[in-house]
């Protein structure tokens, strides 16, 4: 299954935001990644609204995938008010959705969460004032927490950190400078550098980002939302080598 350098390649892609309206929309893309890749990782943004239809369409395209499939949701995916139902029916196609339990595929682990925003270095948002301001500060410290318990969990050498939200600055630019504390939060990034066994962290959401950045202990960030990838590789997946 992996590779003969010893490596596990896998193939990421965020934000497909399928429609109702789609017909297998990624049918082919994932039989081209199921010949090329031993694991395909999903950042979050799957649907475009968080419907049934639209989760029931991306599940049937999950199902022709030969080779594992692990994920987050996204923002778009809560739109409903029934992200459980959106995990429920990629989850019965067989693709992992990670949120509270890390996952080890062939020695690599993979660790993730949808994440949240609340800004970076002196834009970040403090837990201050307000209930509501500390609920929200609150939503992306408990992002933060899961990850590390899933990261803590894990006792390969190798995993991956999937991500929704941007946990770097680096791969958010090119987005306007004034939505930036709503493409991800830092904190998420605390708890990646706390573990030397994350090689890679992918996530998405940033459509208008930069493809490449480094968290402050130097852990490679991808910001591999399809919009960023296509215009740069001509593909809207990307395939690491971990
Ligand atoms: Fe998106
Ligand atoms: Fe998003």
């Amino acid at each position: 299954m992996v590779s003969e350098t010893g490596k596990m390649r896998v193939a990421a892609i965020g934000d497909l935001h399928v429609q109702e309206s789609s017909v297998a929309p990624y049918r082919e893309m994932f039989a081209e990644i199921s010949a090329n890749a031993d694991v395909l990782v999903l950042c979050g943004d799957l649907t475009n609204f968080g419907k049934t239809k639209e989760a029931e369409i991306l599940a049937e395209d999950i199902k022709s995938c030969s080779i594992p499939v692990v994920g987050v949701l996204g923002n778009h995916d809560y739109e409903c008010g029934q992200p459980e139902h959106v995990v429920e029916i990629l989850q019965s196609a067989g693709m992992t959705v990670l949120d509270e339990q890390a996952l080890e595929i062939e020695g690599v682990g993979f660790a993730g969460v949808k994440g949240f925003m609340g800004g970076y270095g002196r834009g970040e948002l403090a837990p201050f004032g307000e209930p509501i301001a500390k609920a929200f500060v609150d939503e992306a410290m408990n992002e933060a927490r899961k990850l590390e318990n899933q990261l803590r969990t894990l006792r390969t050498e190798r995993s991956v950190a999937v991500l929704h939200y941007s946990p770097i600055v680096q791969t958010i630019e090119g987005e306007p400078d004034e939505i930036f504390q709503y493409l991800g939060s830092q904190r998420l990034c605390e708890p990646i550098d706390r573990f030397d066994h994350v090689k890679a962290v992918v996530h998405g959401h940033a459509h208008h980002g930069t493809y490449e950045g480094r968290t402050p202990r130097g852990t490679p960030v991808y910001n591999v939302a399809q919009f960023v990838l296509k215009p740069k590789f001509g593909k809207q997946y990307v395939i690491l080598e971990i």
